[in-house]
């Protein structure tokens, strides 16, 4: 029988092909090949420390797999499907290329270690790149928050006008969520960072290995608790995929608030024509196609999620075939959060403010009716009083259309006999802003001390 098989031994009848196809996975894990690798070069050379294979095995067995690593990077490795996955590939061409010494890397080794290493090593990789990334992102809404400190617009509450903020304020509001997505991924990292390398199949190895020095090879942390639950675990895949979850949601907010922003209606903000499509029909458009594909691409994300959730439900200890179904989401989780982060960056480099627009909308909608109740109360009319007299002055600037600030001291006085010249103060989106004088609050001058001190925490 010709069986190419790694595994062929047991058996006597050849693959099916189908059943070859199906279980062939290495048309995308072959993304994990340089981890892969990695891997395995810290397992050859612990080998020979320990004295398992001997030194020269050892130093033939790491030249080879840095060949293929090269092979690999130049993109002249040939990968073959009846090989399945991205272990066999490697290790069925290093014994092409060195002999039998080949067949002595995986040794004290199974595929189940192997892949739960690989995973570990890229899930790491990819949590450095995206922290990294988000904090770019948060850079660009601290300048922001910097340049519009005092640009007042209006701030919502059911996507009404509730009261006024600035918009540095909003920026700055998006930049704490981005912080905890950081916190999250940097958080995760440390429960990640241990080394399932030696777990072997699912009990151990009989041969006398080193785990910690593979370990301290691969820059884990330290060597994994519980071989059964080294080779099942994959808590860190779904950690991942739930932080870039929520991660995607932030970001869908964002790109809603910009698509909001964006519309004829409320002129808030210019995205950029590079940002914008046109329609093949209607000339006059300018869609803001980017925001809404950052909007709609957090549905892969939560979707990608719930597969993994689903996925280890339920699954018996230990490794099960099911886990190769971690891979797609995962990978697509990466290349989506870190695709959005990476284009929102761009998008709010390039965008314009609008403040007059937002001012003139802060202005219509009695944004200042809290302060005019707060005023009230001020001059010893209790909260609830205040508020049904703020009321019915907003019912009367409605009947009427005016707003409050235009309503001059006899018409107030109609309302309450309390209501002096110094109400304008309160009345003007200025002087509402600046009350709001405390640490989280909007004036202007708490927005600038909030964006030094998230400056400061971005460097550190
Ligand atoms: N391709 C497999 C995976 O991704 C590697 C481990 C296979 N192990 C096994 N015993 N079949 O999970």
């Amino acid at each position: 029988m010709s069986n190419k098989k790694l595994w062929g031994g047991r058996f006597s009848a050849a693959i099916d092909k189908a059943v070859e196809s199906f279980t062939a996975s290495v048309h995308f894990d072959q993304r994990l090949a340089l981890y892969d690798i990695q891997g395995s070069i810290a397992h050859a050379s612990m080998l020979g420390n320990c004295g398992i294979i001997s030194n020269a095995e050892a130093d033939e067995i790491i030249a080879g797999l840095k060949q293929i690593q090269k092979d690999i990077e130049s993109d002249n490795f040939s990968w073959q499907r009846e090989l399945e996955d991205v272990h066999m590939n490697i290790e069925a061409r290093l014994t092409e290329m060195i002999g039998d010494t080949g067949k002595k890397l995986h040794t004290g080794r199974s595929r189940n270690d192997q892949i739960a290493t690989d995973m570990r090593l890229y899930v790491r990789d990819v949590v450095d790149q995206l922290s990294q990334r988000v904090k770019d992102l948060q850079i660009v809404l601290v300048d922001l928050a910097e340049q519009h400190f005092d640009t007042i617009m209006p701030g919502f509450t059911h996507l009404q006008a509730a009261q006024p903020v600035t918009f540095g304020h909003h920026m700055l509001a998006w930049e704490q969520m981005l912080e905890r997505d950081r916190q999250r991924l940097t958080d995760s990292r440390t429960r990640l960072n241990i080394s399932p390398l030696g777990a072997a199949a699912l009990a151990g190895t009989s041969y006398p290995i080193n785990r910690q020095q593979t370990a301290e090879l691969l820059a884990f942390d330290r060597p994994s608790e519980n071989s059964q639950d080294s080779v099942s675990d994959r808590d860190f895949v779904l950690e991942f995929c739930s932080n870039a979850a929520i991660l995607g949601t932030h970001i869908s907010r964002m790109a809603e608030e910009m698509v909001i922003w964006s519309s004829d209606k409320f002129k808030f903000v210019d995205l950029g024509d590079a940002f914008c499509t046109g329609s093949s029909i209607m000339p006059q458009k300018k869609n803001p196609d980017v925001a809404e594909l950052l909007r709609g691409k957090s549905a892969r994300l939560l979707g990608n999620q719930t597969q993994l959730l689903v996925l280890m439900k339920g699954q018996p200890l230990t490794y099960n075939r099911d886990n190769q179904e971690d891979k797609e989401p995962l990978f697509d989780s990466a290349d989506t959060a870190l695709a959005c982060v990476d284009i929102l960056v761009r998008m709010l480099a390039q965008i314009t403010v609008n403040t007059e627009q937002m001012y003139q909308a802060a202005s219509d909608g009695f944004a200042t009716a809290t302060d005019l109740a707060d005023y009230l109360v001020k001059k010893q009319i209790p909260f609830r009083d205040a508020h049904e007299i703020v009321g019915k002055v907003v019912a009367y600037c409605v009947q009427n259309n005016q707003q409050l600030g235009q309503l001059n001291i006899e018409t107030l006085n109609q309302f309450s006999n309390l209501i002096e010249d110094d109400v304008y103060d309160c009345l003007t989106l200025e002087g509402s802003v600046s009350s709001r004088n405390h640490i989280g609050g909007t004036a202007p001058e708490q927005v600038k001390q909030a964006a030094i001190r998230a400056r400061r925490r971005l460097q550190a």
